[in-house]
């Protein structure tokens, strides 16, 4: 858990979270904190630990995009979650998308554009959404609505940025844990879910199962399934959408895959899991079981 990602505290807060519900579970747990600029003591910490199995807490950059994941191959650990492929593929959200189109998959059209073009005027007319092309948890995202100049990006974003048509409407999840997509959950948020609504107490309410009609929690089961498929995914792995409701079924668009889902006291992978009668603990063992490498 940890390491350098802009989502390292919400690493932390899953770590310690899945780090307690393993003991609960029966399991002897080690566990390895990394500070932002620790990553190299990592392959030393683990020969320390000597794991039967990896539990990886991390998300964001090293930890979700096949970084770490091509580390344990080496090291010939089993480990949670996605391969490297897969982990890869779904941190960049362009090529998800390819990969989503090819399965058949509704996604909205994007384009990636130098960061100083898009500060300069409209890449795009809005309304549309601007985020790097590999970060989690919302983090630096903006939204430009009509009427809206171009947005004042931080020097913080990456020099070449995804630039994504606003899906409008109701924001649902499905998790998927191996070959089985457990529910849907709607997220109700005042504002956007930003990253305070995700993970502040209070920040956001979860309607689980989601009060959509038949066809379109169908439609996210199906989606999320087939998502995972088609990126590669192992363990579990976490689809998020928008659903247009005037618009029907046609309405609904795949946003992304996260495959290292949140695990933390306010995170929805966990709680569709409880709903669909696997408390936290059993969940966390599930994985550990089905860990691989
Ligand atoms: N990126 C965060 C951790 C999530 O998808 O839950
Ligand atoms: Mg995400």
């Amino acid at each position: 858990m940890g390491g350098p990602s802009a989502e390292r505290e919400v690493s932390l807060s899953t770590g310690r979270g899945c780090a307690d519900a393993l003991r609960v579970a029966g399991f002897n747990v080690v566990e390895i904190t990394l500070g932002p600029d620790e990553g190299a003591s990592l392959p030393a910490r683990l020969a320390d630990a000597r794991p039967d199995v990896v539990f990886n807490a991390l998300h964001g950059r090293f930890g979700e995009d096949g970084c770490v994941q091509g580390l344990l191959e080496w090291l010939g650990l089993p480990y949670t979650h996605s391969g490297v492929l897969a982990s890869a593929l779904a941190m960049d959200k362009t090529r998800a998308k390819q990969a989503y189109r090819e399965a058949g998959l509704p996604v909205v059209d994007s384009v990636i554009a130098d960061r100083e073009d898009v500060r300069a005027g409209h890449v795009m007319p809005p309304p549309y959404v601007v985020k790097p092309n590999d970060e989690g948890s919302s983090v630096g995202v903006y939204i430009v609505r009509e009427g809206d100049n171009a947005p004042p990006l931080s020097d913080a974003m990456p020099a070449r940025v995804m630039v994504e048509t606003y899906a409008a409407g109701r924001e649902l999840t499905t998790a998927v844990m191996g070959d089985r997509a457990l529910g849907v959950t709607e997220i109700i948020t005042a504002g956007w879910y930003d990253y305070d609504a995700k993970y502040a107490e209070g920040g956001s309410r979860h309607v689980v199962p989601a009060q959509i009609p038949a066809e379109i929690e169908a439609a996210c089961l199906d989606y999320a399934l087939r998502a995972h498929r088609a990126l590669g995914c192992a363990g579990l792995s976490r689809t998020d959408f928008r659903w247009d409701e005037s618009r029907g079924l046609a309405g609904l668009i795949l946003l992304e895959t996260n495959t290292q889902p949140g695990m933390t006291p306010t995170s929805l992978a966990p709680e569709q899991a409880a709903h669909a009668g696997i408390a936290f603990p059993d969940l966390c063992r599930w994985m550990v079981e089905d860990a691989r490498c």
